[in-house]
């Protein structure tokens, strides 16, 4: 079998990673002592003690708390940076990184501040960490259409350096449908189209996000496994699903990793990507979910292999950005 060491070194490629989602419980309260904001949290053992979820939802509550203490530009770069230190250390060879700008924008901090701090530091994830990256921002869709879409319109008003949109936050009951207008300006402009589908919610909703939304990719969709007619459009159309296992250990949409569905996914020819989603929240970052798959599955070198050259497909990048990850 594969030693950690030989995971560590695979050439990998990240589809799916909120970039809110690597802030680390002592970049935290680095940051709140920095800010000057008081956590209701009495130390680190306290914090950590959050860190259970029954459901998205009860991650998302903690998610969005946390992000408190972001609030300058330098805010966004450090976590930035450090979310491209650790990647490099897990061998990531090309990142595209999702930002919540809305998560933001609600609790008083620009649409400036959180952009431009992030996009600094991927501007120089090359140059800095040996990593090709992109900025994807994804709209809220538990919050109204209109004010995505004015934040859209806000962001190509700009000139914000961002290579496509996504769709995120609590899945039941906020259906892709509800977007198309904000989709159909992304693509207006050029940008590349994604959304969460699919995680919680059903398999109609993967069906609204590739017909309605016209995404080129599905973040998540495990549950377009209940619907054989989905599995069969996937399958001929050899659209990425970008999938999260420790995600779905933790926020319980499976009940343990060697229960995962992952294997069969492959096996049905799915085009599946293994992705981190959320790493300071669900045990791990990239290296971590793959070495999993070894542990757990029994994957081989060749098959994470070919999980990443699915990635590298999968990811926004021209024939000759792609051809050194193949
Ligand atoms: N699902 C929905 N919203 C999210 C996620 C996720 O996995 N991570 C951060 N926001
Ligand atoms: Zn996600």
């Amino acid at each position: 079998p594969l030693t950690p060491a030989q995971v560590l070194a695979l050439p990998k490629v990240e589809l799916h990673l909120h970039i809110e989602g690597t802030l680390e419980p002592e970049l935290i309260l680095r940051l709140a002592e920095r800010n000057g904001i008081r956590l209701p949290w009495a130390d680190l053992a306290d914090l950590q003690k959050q860190y259970e979820f029954t459901d998205l939802q009860s991650f998302l509550t903690l998610y969005y708390a946390n992000m408190a203490v972001l609030q300058t530009p330098a805010d966004f770069a450090d976590l930035t940076r450090a979310y491209l230190a650790r990647a490099k250390a897990a061998g990531v060879r090309h990142a595209e990184v999702f930002l919540d700008p809305q998560a933001h924008t609600v609790r008083g901090v620009s649409l400036a501040t959180c952009i431009n701090g992030v996009a600094e530091v991927l501007e120089q994830s090359e140059a800095e960490f040996g990593l090709t990256s992109a900025l994807i921002v994804t709209f809220l869709r538990d919050r109204p259409a209109a004010e995505a879409l004015a934040m859209l319109e806000e962001l190509i008003e700009m000139e914000a350096p961002i290579e496509g949109i996504g769709l995120d936050s609590a899945e039941v009951g906020h259906p892709p449908a509800d977007f198309v207008a904000v989709y159909d300006l992304a693509r207006a402009h050029g940008l590349e189209c994604v959304a969460h589908a699919g995680e919680e919610g059903p398999p109609e909703y993967v069906w609204q996000a590739l017909e309605l939304l016209q995404v080129s990719r599905i973040d998540h969709g495990i549950r377009s496994l209940e619907d054989e007619n989905l599995v069969n459009h996937l399958v001929e159309r050899q659209i990425a699903l970008t999938v999260c296992p420790f995600s779905n250990v933790r926020l319980r949409v499976v009940d343990t990793l060697d229960v995962h569905p992952l294997p069969e996914m492959l096996a049905r020819g799915l085009a599946v990507t293994v992705n981190s989603d959320d790493p300071a929240y669900f045990g791990g970052y990239l290296d971590d979910n793959f070495q999993a798959l070894v542990t757990t599955f029994g994957f081989t070198a060749a098959d994470l292999a070919a999980l990443s050259r699915t990635a590298v497909h999968a990811a926004f990048l021209t024939e000759d950005q792609r051809e050194p990850l193949l």
